[in-house]
This record gives C-alpha cells, structure tokens and sequence, in this order.
C-alpha cells in the first residue's frame, strides 16, 4: 500500500471539502486527525475531531484504498448532535496543575480494625497510589447479616469506593476482584437468584469518578466450583433451560482514576526514576486477560484470594515505595504480598479476629519496615 505523503495529503483535501460541502455551519469546529490505512478494511480513515482542546472524536471519513474518493462516513446528523452536546454541556472546574513532581504522602505500613467508611476518610489524597481489594459478599452472613436489603450494600459500596477515589493518586488504578453472588431459594415452590455484583458495581465505580480499563478473568481449576452445587441438577436431567455451568472464574475489574493526563504521565512525573525503572516486569508476563490461579485457603477465613493473584495485580500496577490499600483486609493478602514486593501498605478490617492475625503476622516478621497497629476510635464490638 502507498503511504507517501501525498496520500495522506490527498485525504485531507477530500475530507476538508467534504466537510465544506456537509456541515457549512459548524466547520469552524471540526478539525481533522491523522489519516490513517486501515488493512482490514483496505481503506483510510480520517478521524474527525473537535476543536475544543481535548479533541473530542466526532465521527470519521472512510476513503478508497488509494485515498481518491470518499467511500462512507459517519451520519452528518449524528455529528451535529454531538456537537451540540459539546456546546450544551457546562465545562468542569479545570483541574489544579501540579506544580511539582509526584510525592506520595509520607505515611508507614498501617493496619487499622475499624470500618472503612469511617477509617478512609483519616487519609489525605495521595495516600495511596493502588487499590486492591475484594469487597465482602452480600448475604454472605446471612444470620447477621449488615444491609438491609441488596441496594443498601450497593450504597455501602458506592460510599467505600468514592473515600477510595479521594485519596488514590491522580491516574492510579482502582482494581476489585468480585464475581457474582448466589442466594439460595428459600423453599422449594422458589428459585435461588444469582446477583450480577461485578456489573452492579461497575456502574457505580464509573459514577465514582474512575475510567474502566479491563476486565481480567480469574480461572480456576476445573471442580474448583463443584462445592457450590451449582449445575448438578442439569448433570442428572439434562433438560434444555436448565442448563448452570459451574462458576470457576472470578473478575479481576481494573480501574484507572479519571484524569486527562496520559500513563505516560504517571511515568514521568514521578518523583524517583530509580523506583519506576526498578519497577520494570521483565521476563514472562501474562500476555492475555485470562490468568489461572489456584484459590486460596485460609484455616480463619472463608473467602480470601491467593497470594499470586495479589502479586500480579502489584507488579502490573504499582511502582516499589507505592503505598497500596486494601479497605477490606481479611487476613491481610494485599499486605503481606505488597511487603514482599517493596511496596508500603494500609489494610483495614472491621473483624477482630482478622485484625489480630495480621497484627500477629506483621509482628512476627523479623524484616520489613515499621507497621503501625491501629483500633479506629469509631470501633464497636459487635
Ligand atoms: C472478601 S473478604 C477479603 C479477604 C482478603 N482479600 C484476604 O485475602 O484475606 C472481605 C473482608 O471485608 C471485611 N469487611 C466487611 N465490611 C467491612 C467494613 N465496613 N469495613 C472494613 N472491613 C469490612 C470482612 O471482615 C472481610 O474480612
């Protein structure tokens, strides 16, 4: 294919007349990206954009493969709804520029018994530069159950994840293993309900100010999910519609903190050059967004994730120093990983008997930085 400049030049010309022709009234506004060959399609596309300096993407020219006469392109009326959505909506308060490099604020490996929508809200923004957690089930004690009802743990998410997105840095990444969660019928005339937690909490992370990046599948061994009884029922009878497969995967859901400054930003600005180079994958690395893990097993906890899964998660999305947070402990995985891996790390949990396993851990470690123990002042027992 020819990519001299006279073809992309030529591109341009087409597309500006075709502008000049179509949409006469707002061609003030509309500038035009960079033509590019698509050889999927053996054609060039010309990206339109608008001129308001973050170059919003308004549609696009579609051109012959050799760049010498318009072959489709994006409704004329879509593009002057989008304009108009543009001119309509009330730009935000510009963001403070940072005047100085990325510091990360000064605060020690902390473990912290209390509720995290009391504890979160101590921390200044900056405090952590990587979350990553999975959130306790709802129902998953169902005898005591704290919400009152499947939206008010939604609500309850949505608050920990807004104190979340306060004190994480700028561009950072927000990373939540869920999967989605059985309740059981509760006679036989009824039918057990499967809540859809990832995708429930996915609309509201996105409202919490975090820009969605991947979703990473946690496989498992084959007969990891037999326990669940899921599917047995269509193993015996075999009737179409009944069909369950058993659940042996999990989402690893990744965020990034909405910010109009590229990663490379984050790579740049950041205070010690040393730490981003150290902090290089090299080697093997997961190539594909399917990861198999084993699952982890706790002898006091029901529901903990491996150390591998952790360890991924921080190499990927973490620089050594980083301070990561885990608002929902447990016995403590994100921490103890993190520390393995010369990153500092905040846990908090509201169980007494988890807060003193890890209390008991951390201080048997004869290595590692200092770990400060804290009861939160707001901690009742149950
Ligand atoms: C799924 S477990 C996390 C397990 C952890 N990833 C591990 O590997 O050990 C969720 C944890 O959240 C804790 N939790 C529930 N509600 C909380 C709250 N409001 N504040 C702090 N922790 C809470 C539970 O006690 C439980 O240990």
């Amino acid at each position: 294919m020819n990519f001299e400049r006279g073809t992309t030049n030529r591109a341009r010309e087409i597309s500006l007349k075709w502008i000049s022709e179509n949409l006469t009234d707002s061609k003030e506004v509309i500038s035009l990206g960079l033509p590019e060959y698509d050889d999927r399609f053996d054609a060039w596309r010309v990206p339109l954009h608008h001129q308001n300096g973050k170059k919003v993407h308004l549609g696009e020219i579609k051109l012959n493969n050799q760049a010498e006469s318009i072959v489709g392109f994006t409704e004329v009326s879509l593009i002057k709804e989008r304009i108009k959505k543009i001119k309509d909506h009330k730009p935000e308060k510009a963001q403070k520029r940072r005047k100085t490099l990325f510091q990360p604020a000064a605060i020690p490996n902390q473990v912290i018994l209390g509720n995290s929508l009391n504890v979160l809200s101590d921390f200044p923004p900056d405090t952590a530069q990587l979350v990553f957690t999975s959130p306790p089930y709802f129902n998953a004690k169902p005898e005591y159950s704290e919400y009152v009802d499947y939206q008010d743990y939604l609500d309850f998410m949505g608050e920990i994840i807004k104190k979340c997105h306060e004190i994480l840095s700028e561009g950072r990444f927000f990373i939540i293993n869920t999967s989605p969660v059985l309740i059981r019928r509760t006679s036989r005339n009824t039918s057990s309900r499967r809540l859809a937690i990832p995708f429930d909490l996915h609309v509201i992370i996105e409202k919490m100010g975090f820009e969605f990046i991947d979703d990473i599948i946690w496989a498992k061994p084959e007969g990891a999910g037999w326990n669940l009884g899921r599917g047995r029922r269509f193993k015996a009878d075999r009737n179409a519609l009944q069909y369950k497969p058993v659940p042996v995967t999990e989402h690893v859901m990744v965020y990034r903190k909405k910010t109009d400054k590229l990663i490379d930003w984050n790579l740049r600005n950041h205070h010690d050059p040393q730490l981003v180079e150290d902090s290089k994958i090299l080697g093997d690395y997961d190539v594909t967004d399917i990861w198999k893990i084993h699952p982890g097993h706790s002898k006091i906890h029901p529901a903990v994730f491996p150390d591998e899964l952790a360890k991924r998660v921080i190499q990927y999305y973490s620089f050594k120093k980083d301070l990561v947070l885990d608002p929902f402990g447990g016995t403590g995985t994100t921490g103890r990983v993190a520390q393995k891996m010369d990153r500092r790390f905040l846990l908090i949990d509201n169980e007494i008997r988890y807060f003193h396993h890890m209390k008991n851990y951390f201080e048997q470690l004869e290595i590692g930085g200092r770990v400060d123990f804290d009861i939160h002042e707001s901690f009742q027992i149950k």
